[in-house]
């Protein structure tokens, strides 16, 4: 792929994946997504911050063919689809050092087999000079492993971010402006990979508002022109704030839990709650991540297979737990045909999430009157948990 100037100094020379549509052998990419390089010259040095997933190794040395000369690689985070690409370009130009964080070191001695001469580390804070620009180097942990960075280029207010405030987006615009979609993608990247950690972030976002810069250069999507509504979004997302919504995950086998889940949502609209059914069976799993960045609260809708509940909300289950969203509340609606433990082994897979549950409504076989006046009953009582939202 060409090289891309971002201004007189600095050139995207990065892959758009347009095709791929799975990441990490689990996350849907609708948009694809891309996997930005940036070639940063100096009077006197030249760097490439971050490379390319090895798939798309092949771009990164076309947008280098005219390069003669790199004197330093700088690896903000050791994950594969940015450092992958690092001991090609590290055998391209075998002067060049590697710059990294103390802990990014040994993971990419470990995950890529680079030789330890190559590397030098830079402490947080660090500036290393290319004559007429620099790098600064801020250690921005935990977004989303532990050795992760960030890179000022204060002369031409750029700071590159690696995966913090990235999107899994595949555009031929090469700055985002204000585009929604962008937003969107952000929303749903923050979602999958991010929220995790969303204390660090709160911590790394103070880092970053103390910082001088114009443009944010992440290495998945566009670049951010008007970062305010990057910056502003992530503040959101990492607030304590919640809003009025009930998001349902469930999944139906012969219609009874499908008739809960139905009543369930009728009964909210009625009390003024939103609420976003998950059919399962259907469900992109990054939509269903996407909603729990700001739900206030989550009802899990499941019947029973082998006393248990189904597979596929066992793992949606499993997701919520591992994504530490904001959550204030739980509940679990659903079925069982001749006797249940579905609501006890839910129970015991959430236990990173800070949830009051809510209680538990299982019918057995289709729904009677009773079963639906429980239902109410649960929105009525989330109704007045939302109230003092
Ligand atoms: Fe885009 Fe954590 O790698």
């Amino acid at each position: 792929m060409q090289a891309r100037p971002v201004c007189e100094r600095v050139q995207w020379v990065g892959a758009v994946d347009w095709n791929r549509r799975l990441f990490d052998a689990l996350i849907p990419l609708p948009d694809g997504t891309s996997y930005n390089s940036y070639l940063v010259r100096g009077s006197e040095k030249t760097a490439l911050i971050d490379a390319v997933d090895p798939a798309m190794l092949p771009c990164l040395m076309g947008a280098l063919a005219d390069v003669p000369e790199i004197h330093y690689v700088v690896a903000q985070h050791a994950e594969q689809d940015h450092s992958g690409g690092i001991p090609a370009v590290l055998a391209r130009y075998p002067k060049a050092q590697l710059l990294c964080s103390a802990k990014a070191k040994s993971l990419l001695m470990e995950h890529l087999h680079v030789a330890e001469e190559r590397i030098r580390t830079v402490a947080d804070g660090e500036t290393v000079s290319l004559g007429d620009r620099s790098l600064r180097f801020i250690y921005t942990p935990w977004v989303h492993w532990p050795e992760t960075m960030v890179t000022l280029l204060p002369e031409d207010k750029i700071l590159f971010t690696c995966d913090f405030f990235g999107s899994h987006y595949a555009t031929s615009d090469l700055y985002a402006g204000e585009n929604p979609a962008v937003r969107e993608a952000a929303k749903r990247y923050y979602a999958e990979i991010m929220m995790p950690f969303r204390s660090a972030i709160q911590g790394n976002l103070k880092k970053i508002e103390a910082l001088k810069f114009d443009v944010i250069a992440p290495s998945h999507g566009p670049l951010f022109d008007k970062p305010a509504m990057i910056v502003d979004a992530y503040r959101d997302w990492v607030s304590d704030r919640v809003e009025n919504r009930v998001i349902i995950p469930y999944i139906s086998m012969h219609g009874s839990t499908e008739a809960m889940v139905e009543r369930l949502v009728r009964a909210l609209i009625t009390r003024g709650v939103d609420v976003q059914p998950f059919n399962l069976a259907v469900t992109d799993i990054g939509m269903l991540a996407m909603s729990l960045v700001d739900a206030a609260t989550i009802v899990i809708g499941t019947p029973t297979v082998h006393v248990g509940p189904h597979p596929a909300v066992f793992n949606a289950t499993h997701l919520a737990n591992a994504l530490r969203p904001k959550l204030r509340y739980a509940a679990i609606i659903g079925s069982y045909g001749w006797g249940t433990q579905a609501a006890e082994q839910l129970a015991a897979l959430i236990p990173n999430l800070k949830v009051e549950v809510l209680g538990t409504v299982l019918c057995k076989g289709m729904p009677r009157p009773a079963d639906l006046a429980a239902v109410d009953a649960l929105a009525d009582t989330i109704k007045t948990r939302h109230g003092s939202l």
